[in-house]
């Protein structure tokens, strides 16, 4: 019995290997997109075109916010390109929008207990939740970390892109899952990783081949990194399979006020504070189980 899911997201690279990977082995209902890595407008077609060329046709695609709830748009263009998925050559996408907004949507799927995966700002999560959408059985999401950021010296992008939502979340008393950088910087595209995609041979693999050169090109240019951290699909196959992340209750906080903190996760970790924990925190990752799901989809 697979799981029942929508996914909220910002594709951005990361966030179309987990379309994909989510379609293959959840039962996926809904993705909603989300202003971030690029605009809307952007990050819709992004998942139409995804949609398009991995055969996802019979999932509603629908476009919610526009922006954050509290603060200007941040965007990550330096890293997924103008587009928001720079790098192969797209073909029209064939796969439509929904007419529905990303709340209507929502509404109609969580008719039923439903899990929500996001890898995007959480401005639309935040939205379903003051709108008194129910059965949201729980949300396991890609943001935050315990340590460092990457977007700020402290914050990490989908938390800084929308601190305000991310405190609604994760006061929301629901249970969650938070996949920070702590997981997701072990989930690496190495050459070795690239290789058995590219041997796969099918056209998709090739996009995703595309995808994940272009998304190194940049991550190497802006971070310096050898190869790039996979994000999002971390969070969908810790959904697939619980067990592939150690994770631990630990109470956190989002800072909204910091000159210079603002939207960092607190992570209580030494359990100093005496508030109770709100989230399961992923700390660990089994790498190699992570890779044959994610490349065990480009095959399927
Ligand atoms: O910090 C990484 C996150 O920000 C990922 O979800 C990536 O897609 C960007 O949205
Ligand atoms: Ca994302």
């Amino acid at each position: 019995m697979t799981t029942r899911v929508i996914l909220d997201c910002d594709p951005g690279h990361d966030d179309a290997l987990a379309i994909l990977l989510a379609a293959r082995r959840l039962d996926l209902r809904a993705i909603t997109t989300v202003a971030g890595n690029q605009t809307l407008a952007r990050t819709t077609l992004n998942a139409r075109r995804m949609c398009t060329v991995a055969g996802i046709t019979d999932v509603p695609i629908a476009a919610g916010a526009d922006q954050p709830l509290a603060q200007d748009p941040l965007h990550a263009g330096e890293i997924h390109g103008e587009s928001g998925l720079d790098g192969p050559d797209f073909p029209p996408p064939t796969v439509d929008a929904d007419p529905r907004t990303a709340l209507q949507l929502a509404s109609d799927v969580l008719r039923e207990p439903t899990t929500v995966i996001a890898t995007g700002p959480l401005t639309n999560v935040a939205t379903f939740l003051q709108n008194g959408v129910g059965n949201i059985d729980r949300i396991v999401l890609m943001g935050g970390s315990t340590g460092r950021g990457n977007m700020a010296p402290l914050a990490e992008f989908n938390i800084l892109a929308d601190p305000e939502a991310a405190d609604i979340v994760f006061r929301s008393g629901l249970p969650i899952t938070m996949c920070g950088l702590d997981v997701t910087h072990r989930a690496l595209a190495t050459p070795p990783v690239l290789r058995r995609i590219q041997q796969i041979g099918t056209p998709l693999a090739g996009i995703c081949h595309d995808l994940l050169t272009y998304f190194a090109d940049s991550y190497r240019a802006y971070f310096g990194f050898e190869s790039p951290p996979l994000h999002d699909p971390v969070a969908v196959a810790a959904v697939i399979d619980p067990t592939i992340i150690s994770a631990r209750p630990l109470n956190v906080e989002i800072e909204l006020t910091g000159t210079h903190t603002r939207g960092a996760t607190v992570v209580d970790l030494d359990r100093v504070t005496g508030r109770k924990p709100n989230a399961l925190v992923a700390t660990g990752l089994d790498v190699d189980r992570f890779w044959d799901l994610m490349i065990g989809a480009v095959e399927q």
